[in-house]
């Protein structure tokens, strides 16, 4: 079924609507935000070539995986040069952020670039439409308004309501072409930002909804994905990861996302992978959680009673085995669930972490993760 909802359109196949952005923007040049190999892979460059000229856009694709200040630098220099008046990102998390970051950046003054990414000073809104077509099943970033950037090896998140995009298709058919590794890892990120998303101080009853519809979706065709390419449970993957988004983009995320930026940043673990490092033990630990350790105002029955449902979601029969349980179904998607073997952490970052980690930046974990916790968390006897 494709359904046209505002300036949203979902279905398998409807990427090849993209067209209709001339009718509701008319745009006179384009910047065209893309993966590289992927964007041919997933087949958008061909239904781009049958909609556009190439004089009616300027692509950027000139960056790494993992946004950063300078790549978007370069991106925000190139679409000035060029005279912009809509942004097109068809792409993962990272290319859909590049392509926030150059609308955040686009009337900045280049000196103040680094402030506005680290969030010491406001953007300011250039009022040019933003269209994101994901071509992955995982961040959500087309639902969100905010932009993941790192400068050097630090992580940080611009949060602007200009940066929620102003139109997006939805179509699972641009997720075929991705491993089966990507897909999985994808899918873990939009698994794990269900469930921070679900179970954050900052949750709501409608980021919930969105949350655990999301977790429904993705534990019924994930691994259908990783073998097939059925249709439906390609576009039901793509729309669980959209609701992901919507979850985080009320709720933001918890510890396993604080944790995971430090693998990805100084070990490459990519984003969903890193997530999941740390997610099996945090969930644990939050089923063990109690009144004196509790963090979210409402008290520990509603955090209780939200760990119930997710468990039940999730097929955890036996809590007291939580840990193990989820890491056999990582194993059973493929992918590695120990940091050590992963490459993701040395003995000497196993001693400091807990010294490390800022625990101001946990502020929205459902139970307050101590020094004895974080120990756990990265296995330090
Ligand atoms: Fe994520």
């Amino acid at each position: 079924m494709n359904t046209d909802i505002k300036n949203h359109i979902v279905g398998f196949g409807t990427f090849d609507q993209i067209g209709k952005i001339n009718a509701q923007f008319a745009p006179k040049k384009i910047m065209l935000v893309t993966g590289r190999g992927s964007y041919a892979a997933c087949g958008a460059k061909e239904i781009i070539g049958n909609n556009f000229s190439p004089n009616e856009y300027i692509q950027f694709n000139d960056f790494e995986i993992n946004p950063k200040l300078s790549d978007a630098q370069r991106g925000t220099e190139l679409a000035r040069a060029n005279n912009i008046d809509l942004i097109l990102a068809i792409g993962g998390g990272s290319v859909i952020d590049i392509a926030k970051l150059i609308k955040a950046l686009y009337t900045a003054n280049p000196n103040k670039a680094e402030s506005i990414a680290r969030g010491e000073t406001a953007m300011s809104d250039p009022n040019i439409p933003l269209v994101a077509v994901p071509t992955t099943a995982g961040s959500g970033s087309e639902a969100t308004h905010f932009a993941v950037v790192y400068i050097g090896k630090d992580k940080f998140s611009l949060a602007d309501q200009a940066l929620l995009p102003n139109m997006t298709i939805l179509d699972g058919k641009l997720l075929q072409s991705a491993s089966a590794y990507q897909k999985a890892i994808n899918g873990l990120d939009a698994l794990a930002q269900s469930i921070e998303g679900c179970w954050a101080v900052g949750s709501t009853d409608e980021s919930q909804a969105y949350g655990f519809k999301g977790i429904e979706l993705l534990m019924t065709n994930l691994s259908k994905i990783l073998t097939t390419n059925d249709e439906e449970s390609l576009q039901n993957v793509m729309l669980a990861s959209n609701l992901a988004g919507k979850t985080i983009n009320i709720s933001k995320t918890t510890a396993a996302h604080a944790f995971s930026y430090a693998f990805t940043g100084y070990h490459d673990v990519p984003h969903g992978h890193a997530v999941w490092l740390t997610l099996p033990e945090i969930f644990a630990i939050h089923l063990e959680g109690n009144c004196e350790t509790v963090n979210d105002p409402r008290g520990l029955e509603h955090v209780s009673s939200t760990l119930r449902h997710l468990t039940k979601l999730l097929g955890i029969q036996n809590t007291q085995t939580t840990g193990d349980f989820l890491r056999k179904f990582l194993v059973r998607l493929g992918v590695e669930p120990d940091m050590q073997k992963m490459g993701a952490i040395t003995n000497e970052q196993r001693s400091f972490i807990p010294l490390q980690v800022n625990l101001q930046r946990l502020d929205n974990n459902p139970f307050i993760l101590g020094k004895k916790e974080i120990s756990r968390i990265f296995s330090i006897s």
